[in-house]
């Protein structure tokens, strides 16, 4: 949008939130705050934004995509005061760039947005800039009409127009009556902004810069303030406390949800499915009640997941079962394998296509070919392993020695018998079986079989003589 210049504040400390983190680094469904509302101002296409940056700057920084300039906002002494902080680094789009317009010195439009609101959505933006454009005046303010609205500056209107802006704190007992708050979203005619914020003083109750004072300075100085109220109220909440931030949280969950089921995927309980904003899902994918799935996680068309996974960071492909109660970290499942019930796969896991890991596996950077099985009881660390490989229950690689990590390397078409221990390093060879109960300490070489174990001695009739002597020592 030509025109249009775009600041977000986002210096203050959160006091509210009792956190040592910046409230706008807060994730809300797995993403800063803050990025939200990035997206939603970016998404307007401004010619400049800047964002105002204090508290915890260099974290805020580094969440800024090329382009967005930070305005470093040294003391936070209130939204005015953010405000030209904000100003001031958009150059050309200040004072001088309202000068150059084709309407003369109104021609540019200052958005104004706060870094907590993460609930408003881009066309609400674009509603309320052209609302502010028809209307032709120097301040627009997006308000929202709450059943509680506790905390919030409140809209004083007068023969239905608004006259100014009064904080909580401020206010009377009659004009906290007052339902219609400020959702401290803005547009501003640059130029009359940037008069008005000259003569803004600090004398109210929390001592600050209020941006809020602008509306009744601009009136005075001949200006016109238009209020937009927005349709659904929750797009206004600004997330102050940890209690707005699990609502904010809820919504924006419920609408990450209401994405994917619109893209074909099957939730048997969207409420307690918590899927965060950058995963991706197939269609036909099912997932059942109490999977968490979070990170850069994509997940292929036709899986099934059942009850209760933790899945972080990973890549599983077409047609992929999980079994109940899985915990998946920053791994690769391929093609209609199998994992769990019950099963952990650590960072670094690969899972070949038609593999099986089964419950109570544990991997850990441990890679496994095509059709491999690990069905039960299993640690696998540190391992590549090749195609179509038996790992019989309660193998165990013994990958580290109190010092160091080694690895296995298993070929294709072996056969681990249960409970064998593979002391690493070691490498087995392709279509090598392993003996039920060997502890491997030596390479195997191909088509070889490795048996490590003592010899079996039965004595005949021992046990029962033996039963016999206790019973006749007791009586
Ligand atoms: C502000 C409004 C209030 C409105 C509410 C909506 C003022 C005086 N009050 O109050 O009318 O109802 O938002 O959510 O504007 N910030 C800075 N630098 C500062 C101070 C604040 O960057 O010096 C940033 C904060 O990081 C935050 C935003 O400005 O992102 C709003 O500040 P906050 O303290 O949350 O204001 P509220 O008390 O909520
Ligand atoms: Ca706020």
């Amino acid at each position: 949008m030509k025109d249009l210049y775009c600041v977000i504040l986002a210096a203050g400390l959160g006091t509210r939130m009792k956190s040592s983190l910046a409230k706008v680094l807060h994730p809300v469904a797995g993403r800063p705050m803050l990025m939200y509302t990035l997206d939603n101002v970016l998404a307007l296409k401004p010619v400049k934004t800047a964002v105002v940056v204090g508290h915890q700057a260099d974290k805020v920084k580094a969440l800024l995509p090329p382009g967005v300039v930070p305005a470093f906002q040294k003391e936070q002494k209130g939204t005015a005061h953010a405000a030209s902080v904000g100003l001031g680094r958009l150059g050309a789009g200040g004072a001088r760039g309202a000068n150059k317009g084709a309407t003369g010195g109104a021609g540019d439009t200052l958005l104004l947005v706060s870094g907590d609101t993460p609930l408003l959505g881009h066309e609400t933006l674009k509603g309320l800039i052209s609302y502010h454009k028809q209307k032709k005046a120097d301040i627009t303010v997006l308000t929202a009409y709450l059943d509680d609205p506790a905390g919030y500056g409140r809209i004083v209107r007068e023969d239905g127009i608004v006259k100014r802006i009064v904080e909580q704190k401020d206010a009377t007992p009659s004009e906290r009556e007052i339902g219609e708050i400020n959702s401290g979203t803005y547009c501003f005619d640059i130029a009359s902004l940037k008069k008005a914020l000259s003569e803004v003083r600090s004398e109210n109750a929390q001592g600050e810069f209020y941006l809020t004072d602008v509306i009744e300075i601009v009136q005075k100085n001949g200006g016109k303030v238009a209020g937009f109220p927005v349709d659904d109220p929750m797009v206004a909440m600004g997330v102050n406390s940890r209690t707005e931030l699990a609502m904010a949280e809820k919504e924006i969950r419920k609408k990450i949800n209401q994405r994917l089921m619109n893209s074909g995927v099957t939730m048997t309980d969207p409420e307690s499915t918590y899927i965060s904003a950058e995963v991706k899902i197939g269609p036909d994918t099912i997932i059942h009640p109490g999977n968490h799935i979070t990170g850069s996680t994509s997940i292929g068309p036709g899986c099934l997941l059942m009850a209760g996974n933790i899945i972080s960071g990973s890549v599983i492909g077409g047609g992929v079962k999980v079994k109940g109660y899985s915990v998946i970290e920053d791994s690769r499942i391929s093609e209609r394998a199998e994992v769990g019930p019950f099963a952990h796969l650590r960072p670094g896991s690969v899972v070949g296509a038609e593999a099986r890991v089964g419950n109570f596996v544990e991997l850990k950077k441990a890679e496994i070919g095509q059709g491999t099985k690990a069905s039960h009881l299993t640690y696998l660390g540190d391992a590549v392993i090749g195609r179509n490989v038996n790992i019989g229950a309660g193998t165990i690689t013994c990958n580290y020695d109190g010092f160091s990590k080694f690895k296995t390397v298993i070929g294709d078409d072996v056969f681990v018998g249960s409970d064998t221990q593979f002391i690493a390093p070691v490498n087995i060879g392709n279509g090598a079986l392993i003996a039920a109960g060997s502890t491997i300490t030596k390479d195997v070489p191909d088509n070889a079989l490795a048996l490590s174990r003592a010899p079996q001695m039965n004595r005949e009739n021992w046990a029962k003589e033996n039963r016999n002597r206790k019973i006749k020592k007791k009586s």
